[in-house]
């Protein structure tokens, strides 16, 4: 029989530094008032200059075996989704191995911003099933912060750093259902970072290094494609949206959460988020929340949860797990 994926264990870490909407009034011209009404953001922590992703999915691991009380000598294989790595090469998750002395694993970074988390899980999920590894850490961590232009006042003010981990395992029973990848190349240009060419679709692109995101478009897109796709993804996996326990779309904007459930019909109750307190943290705003849900004792044994990552690329990717 093929062995199957389990999710049996999520932590997660953050910087020490908290940057509450009261600091930005100080460098740009804006209010907590409208951060909060226009983004649901109340919070973002920023990461110390000599801070690096590497440093936050490190301590995210740390967290992990000590709140389950686990060594995590026995892990075989690291995917690391991030878009801000400490080093174009060597990788996130080569940085991480050595960090945590796990000298037998291999080492992988996801490269798909605000869905590589949901990515890296349909991933592991096939490398486990596959009998290629048998322990797995996926982690969503991001240094935001380091390419935050904090002249572009639509754009500072969201974004936040921050590490998610979740062990999988090979199990006679799984709990990480069917999943769905997508992607819309043709959104590139709404969202990026620049890198090494100049044009983006023959269009000339902003050079800074920084985000540049045409926030409006990205808002619609994800609003659209998110709420076509969860009752499909539902449906792939046998189920209703009624039937969904928690749905933990990536937390970009409060209001995209709330646009979903106003037209998919789903209960805003049973969602998740990280928005309020960790700010948009791409790829680490799924673990974060789920971590988040578990410590307020919201996610419990049994519960079918949906998460649902969307963002640059334009890419998105999700899938259902039986907590
Ligand atoms: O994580 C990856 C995926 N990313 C997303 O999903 C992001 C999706 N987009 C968004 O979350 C939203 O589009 C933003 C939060 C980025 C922007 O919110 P918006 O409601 O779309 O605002 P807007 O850009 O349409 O701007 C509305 C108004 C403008 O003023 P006028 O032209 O109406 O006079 C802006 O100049 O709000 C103004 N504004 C601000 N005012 C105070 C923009 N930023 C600020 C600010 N403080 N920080």
């Amino acid at each position: 029989m093929l062995p199957q994926a389990r999710l049996s264990a999520i932590s997660s870490a953050v910087p020490e530094k908290a940057i509450p909407n009261s600091y930005f009034e100080q460098i740009i011209e804006t209010t907590d008032e409208w951060i909060v009404s226009r983004t649901g953001i109340k919070n973002r922590y920023h990461c110390a200059p000599d801070e690096y992703t590497s440093d936050l999915c490190t301590a995210a691991a740390r967290n992990l075996s000590a709140e389950y009380g686990i060594a995590l000598d026995d892990v075989d294989m690291l995917l690391v989704s991030t878009v801000t790595p400490d080093h174009p090469m060597p990788s996130v998750a080569c940085q991480v191995q050595k960090k945590l002395g796990l000298h037998h694993t291999g080492a992988l970074d996801v490269y798909a911003a605000c869905a590589g988390f949901s990515y890296a899980i349909a991933l592991a999920k096939g490398l486990i099933m596959s009998g290629t590894h048998k322990k797995i850490l996926v982690f969503g961590g991001e240094t935001l912060s380091r390419i935050t232009d904090f002249n572009d006042r639509t754009s500072c003010i969201l974004f936040g750093d921050g590490a998610g981990v979740v062990l999988i395992e090979a199990a006679s029973e799984g709990n990480i259902g069917a999943c769905i990848t997508g992607a819309y190349g043709e959104g590139g240009i709404d969202l990026y970072i620049s890198g090494l060419a100049d044009h983006i679709d023959h269009q000339e692109i902003n050079r800074s290094g920084k985000i540049v995101q045409n926030g409006r478009k990205v808002f619609k897109w994800a609003v659209t494609t998110v709420s076509a796709e969860m009752p499909r993804l539902a449906a792939l996996n046998g189920l209703t949206l009624d039937q969904i326990d928690w749905f933990v779309p990536h937390s970009a904007n409060m209001r995209i959460i709330d646009a979903i459930c106003h037209e998919t019909g789903f209960p805003i109750e049973k969602t998740l988020e990280s928005i309020a307190n960790y700010g948009n943290t791409s790829s680490a705003s799924i673990p974060l929340a789920l971590h988040q849900g578990v410590r307020e004792g919201k996610l419990k044994k049994g519960d079918k949860v949906m998460i649902f990552g969307f963002g640059g690329g334009l890419a998105y990717a999700g899938t259902v797990i039986n907590w």
